[in-house]
């Protein structure tokens, strides 16, 4: 298989069919190995598939990192009442490109873990929520679910096991909060897509009133493979809490951006400077994001010891996050990338919430004002005061998503910040 930039560091479990456009057909994808999950998860009962994908350690890897098997554990066990799952493909945080790259090449495994998942969790009926603005994956995916259908893969007859399950695929229209659980749940409903107050969860009232389970791509994709493979075979990677392998999107300064399945816990320098290929012109690094836009930024310094697990990164001052990792070299204006990431997330907020409302268009409206040369230091405490109210007050964590950058880069990049104060003090009096 011819993909670019694959080293004997890189541990391919759920990444194997990218470039490789045979997978994408049924016939293809069984050759692979596809589907061999679901005939193993059929011949179990639902709570053993549970068991085994809570023994595997894997956690979600739509941001949270929430323990799977122990989020499908809450689901009624009963079939008294329709149970849904819906897979969250809305991916849309700035820096991620990994589930919109599962679905385009390898379309039936991620068909194969939503019918296990909603096996496990005795679900009828699974929903695949997917990204407005993706195109071209929406249709391998639509294609990847006829085949599947017209072969008796889904359906009222599961590969002949007795079990019904139907697997509906939702387009979105390209707004980021749908991407929240609670807000993908209403739009899949037809209505706004505004985050809901929790309690009660999903797993109690969740779509269409109903327990319901909400799963990222990757997260269903990996649950195949722990089903054939066991639960220790995927602890052969990563550590006792953040076990098995991700994928790292890796964007920005570096020679080879692109996507890097990795064990977790692979240190970040070792992934820009040996598998990216180092910061683009031999610049220095100045800066990283280490899990998309809505987590703390992380300086040169503090990169040298992190590694790439949930433990790791949280103790050099970030969050794992999806794992989207933004590099970003010397030349980059802190302020600049800080206030862009501010003002998506103002045009993004629903609305529902004062502090995220009000506060996200204040935030870019200050960062605006000190980029151009007009700010005063009281803006930096300003800057914190603000954000310090947008965080744990709403009803989701969008809010809490402009802060993390912006506090983090005023308490590390304030230099930048006052540079600029500074600039523009002095052109006031010339
Ligand atoms: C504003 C916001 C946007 C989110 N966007 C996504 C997204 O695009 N994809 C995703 O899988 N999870 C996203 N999440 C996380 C989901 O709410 C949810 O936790 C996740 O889909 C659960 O799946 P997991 O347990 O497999 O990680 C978002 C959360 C918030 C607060
Ligand atoms: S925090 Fe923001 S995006 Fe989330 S519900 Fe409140 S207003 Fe909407």
């Amino acid at each position: 298989m011819a993909y670019p930039y694959v080293s004997d560091r890189e541990v391919r479990v759920i990444s194997t069919q990218f470039g490789d456009p045979e997978a994408r057909t049924l016939a293809g994808a069984k050759q692979r190995g596809r589907y061999q999950g679901l005939k193993t998860a059929l011949d179990m009962s639902p709570d053993a598939v549970v068991d085994i994908v809570k023994a595997s350690g894997l956690r979600g890897r739509g941001g949270a990192g929430f323990p799977t098997g122990l989020k499908w554990s809450f689901m009624p066990k009963d079939y008294d009442k329709p149970h849904y799952l819906c897979c969250n493909a809305d991916e849309s945080e700035p820096g991620t490109f990994k589930d919109r790259e599962i679905i385009r090449w390898d379309p039936h495994q991620l068909v194969e873990g939503c019918l296990i998942g909603a096996y496990a969790i005795r679900a009828r009926h699974a929903y695949i929520y997917c990204r407005g603005e993706f195109f071209e994956a929406t249709q391998v995916l639509a294609r990847a679910v006829e085949e599947a259908y017209a072969d008796g893969l889904i359906g009222d007859d599961v590969m002949g096991s007795g079990q019904k399950i139907d697997l509906t695929v939702h387009v979105g229209s390209g707004a980021y909060i749908c991407g929240e659980e609670t807000g993908l749940m209403n739009s899949l409903e037809g209505r706004r897509g505004e985050p809901r107050v929790k309690p009660p969860f999903p797993a109690a009232v969740g779509v269409f009133g109903m327990p319901t389970t909400v799963n990222n791509v990757e997260t269903l994709c990996a649950v195949p493979h722990i089903v054939v493979n066991g639960s220790e075979w995927y602890r052969q990677w990563g550590s006792e809490k953040s076990p098995g392998t991700k994928l790292f999107c890796v964007s920005g300064h570096v020679r080879k951006p692109g996507n890097y399945e990795l064990p977790l816990g692979f240190p970040l320098m070792d992934l820009i400077d040996d598998l990216c290929g180092g910061i683009t012109n031999g610049n220095a690094l100045k800066a990283v994001i280490p899990g998309g836009s809505s987590v703390p930024l992380l300086t040169a310094e503090e990169c040298r010891s992190c590694a790439l697990d949930y433990e790791g990164v949280s103790s050099c001052g970030s969050m794992l996050g999806c794992a989207s990792v933004i590099v970003m070299d010397e030349t980059t204006d802190i302020v600049k990338q800080v206030r862009r990431m501010a003002a998506f997330y103002a045009h993004e907020s629903c609305g529902q919430c004062t502090p995220c409302r009000e506060g996200s268009i204040w935030v870019t409206r200050t960062l605006e004002r000190i980029e151009a040369g007009r700010g005063t230091e009281d803006d930096l405490d300003t800057l914190m005061e603000l954000t310090a109210q947008m965080v744990g007050t709403t009803i989701c964590v969008l809010s809490d998503s402009v802060a993390a950058p912006v506090q983090s880069s005023v308490l590390k990049f304030r230099d930048e910040y006052l540079a600029l104060i500074r600039r523009g003090e002095r052109v006031g009096t010339a």
